[in-house]
């Protein structure tokens, strides 16, 4: 019999964890909220705010309300948002230091619960820390989960839908490997309203200068949001709760997720944004594309600056 009550606990009440919140109950996610933050206070706050709306919401669930890692135990996901945010003019691998000392104390204290669901981890650095909390815990990677380049790749298929003038939903454009400024745009594997993107090239109706200022604007948005608004989160919060739905439905699913290479794209032990097949055990399968030479290049590369950033975590 499928359990129809799934049960979804945040690690992380600040603005991306609340914005996934607010985002799942919407889309009536799961019928059991729990959110768990080092500040007690945001976790209340927050979880009494999100159950005002439980009267009005078209999609109802059955609880919402603030705990702490006891109730880890019988989850079906955790989402993990906690961490210091990006400050202006930072890369998101400056914050591995102090971000990956807390990813490990919640890896210990999720793993002592006896969690044996699927983990959805959003904290940057995100690859590094999501590769910390696998190794930490000692989860089976496929359970483990990084929001890796779905926010990039949302960003790139906007940004080419601004361009041509059509829905984002119908282009399929994707940025893979670092979340963040070593990601990589592969146009080999673009297409609108199902069309490779380089017939859109040869129509004339956008160039390659254009594709690959399109890339430098989606990998420096966050930049811009947060010089602007000091953070983000709309946009990861959906990310996460896309992410976090394919789970719980089962979807079987395609998306650019964070998961562990072992020898795709000819690179290995190490967590990052690839095309990976998401249901409820996770992500099954990864997706091996065949990149460009030049694709292939950047892509190890991007994988070489993350390993580094690993190093750094100390794991
Ligand atoms: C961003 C954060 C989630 O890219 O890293 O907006």
């Amino acid at each position: 019999m499928k359990k129809t009550s799934n049960k979804v606990v945040l690690i992380g009440a600040g603005a991306v964890g609340t914005s996934f919140m607010y985002a799942a109950i919407n889309q009536g996610v799961a019928e059991n909220y729990v959110l768990i933050d080092a500040f007690p206070q945001a976790a209340e706050g927050n979880a009494l705010d999100l159950a005002d709306t439980m009267a009005v919401l078209p999609t109802s669930f059955t609880s919402i309300k603030a705990g702490n890692y006891a109730d880890c135990g019988d989850a079906d996901v955790i989402v993990i948002t906690a961490g210091r945010p990006q400050k202006e003019g930072e890369t998101r691998l400056d914050m591995v230091a102090g971000n990956a000392i807390i990813m490990k104390s919640i890896a210990e204290e999720v793993k002592k619960s006896g969690f044996k669901g699927i983990t959805v981890i959003a904290s940057n650095p995100v690859d590094v820390l999501t590769y910390v909390y696998q190794k930490v815990t000692g989860f089976d990677e496929h359970k483990v989960i990084g929001s890796g380049t779905t926010l990039d790749s949302a960003r790139l298929r906007r940004l080419v839908a601004d361009k041509l003038k059509v829905s984002a939903q119908s282009v399929n454009a994707f940025l893979a490997g670092e979340h963040g400024d070593s990601s990589v745009a592969v146009w080999s594997h673009a297409t609108v309203m199902e069309k490779p993107i380089f017939k859109y090239i040869e129509e004339g109706k956008i160039s390659q200068a254009e594709l690959d200022q399109i890339r430098e604007d989606a990998v420096h948005m966050a930049y811009k949001i947060i010089e602007l608004k000091r953070a983000t989160f709309y946009g990861i919060g959906v990310c996460l709760t896309r992410i976090v739905k394919a789970v719980l439905r089962d979807e079987m699913v395609t998306l650019m997720v964070g998961a562990k290479l072992n020898g795709e794209f000819n690179n290995k032990d190490v967590y990052t944004g690839v095309p990976a097949i998401i249901g409820k055990d996770g992500w099954s399968e990864i997706i091996n594309w065949d990149l460009t030479k030049k694709e292939q290049e950047q892509f190890n590369a991007s994988c070489s600056t993350l390993k580094e950033s690993i190093a750094k975590a100390e794991v």
